[in-house]
């Protein structure tokens, strides 16, 4: 299972990329706007140049035609643009336009099995089921992960499960238990994963017992 960064600061985006295990970005309109006022194109370029993969940037026009134009835009900023269209009508119209163009497209707002194979059927690169609000209205999202999972596998499609709303570090174990792609997770997330007090407890100790043999040989 691949890491994407669910932000749109660049902050996070550099620290998490110099950890060297985020592979992608994922956007989406609120995350953009809590970067306050920044020139969405420039930033999504900005974005890709330092994540150099798939970025996903979301087109909010919900009318066929502009968003059509509005997913060409985004992918000539850059090639690892990653149009991101929510799961309508409409919206599945433009990923089948989009994918026949070569390009690459992420349906958001993904609630159920079936609007997973709609995405699919219409050649989405990447399905993003939303697990964290899944479980806020007390439904088990990760449940929607592994059936999508499985019927991707059954029906042997190629779009990559991208699981998303990720709010815990649980979440990230099981989204990868679950069979998905990839996950995607907010900065603080993906800074708990690294931890654990054994591994701490364990730093420590090598550090000191090799201070005491530095200091009792006087060599390295
Ligand atoms: O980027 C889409 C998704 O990850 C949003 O998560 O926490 O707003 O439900 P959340």
């Amino acid at each position: 299972m691949r890491f994407f960064l669910d932000t749109a600061n660049l902050d996070e985006i550099r620290e998490a990329a110099a950890w060297g295990v985020i592979d992608g970005v994922t956007t989406n309109p609120s995350l953009v706007a809590k970067e306050g006022d920044v020139a969405f194109h420039d930033h999504v370029r900005a974005i890709a140049d330092v994540v150099k993969g798939p970025v996903s940037a979301e087109a909010v026009s919900l009318e066929a035609e502009l968003m059509l134009r509005e997913g060409r835009e985004l992918a000539a900023l850059s090639p690892h643009v990653v149009v991101k269209i929510p799961m309508t009508p409409d919206g599945m119209g433009v990923v089948r336009i989009l994918a026949a163009e070569g390009l690459h497209t992420n349906v958001t707002l993904v609630f159920s099995v079936n609007q997973a194979l709609l995405a699919a059927a219409a050649g989405a690169t990447y399905v993003s089921p939303f697990v964290g609000r899944l479980d806020d209205i007390g439904q088990d999202g990760m449940a929607l992960v592994r059936e999508i999972a499985s019927a991707f596998r059954a029906s042997g499609v190629r779009t990559q499960v991208l699981a998303a709303s990720i709010r815990h570090p649980r979440h990230v174990t099981e989204a990868a238990l679950a069979g998905a792609d990839v996950v995607t997770l907010p900065f603080k997330v993906l800074r708990q994963l690294f931890d654990h007090p054994l591994t701490e407890k364990g730093i420590s100790a090598f550090v000191s017992d090799w201070e005491r043999y530095r200091s009792r040989h006087g060599r390295a």
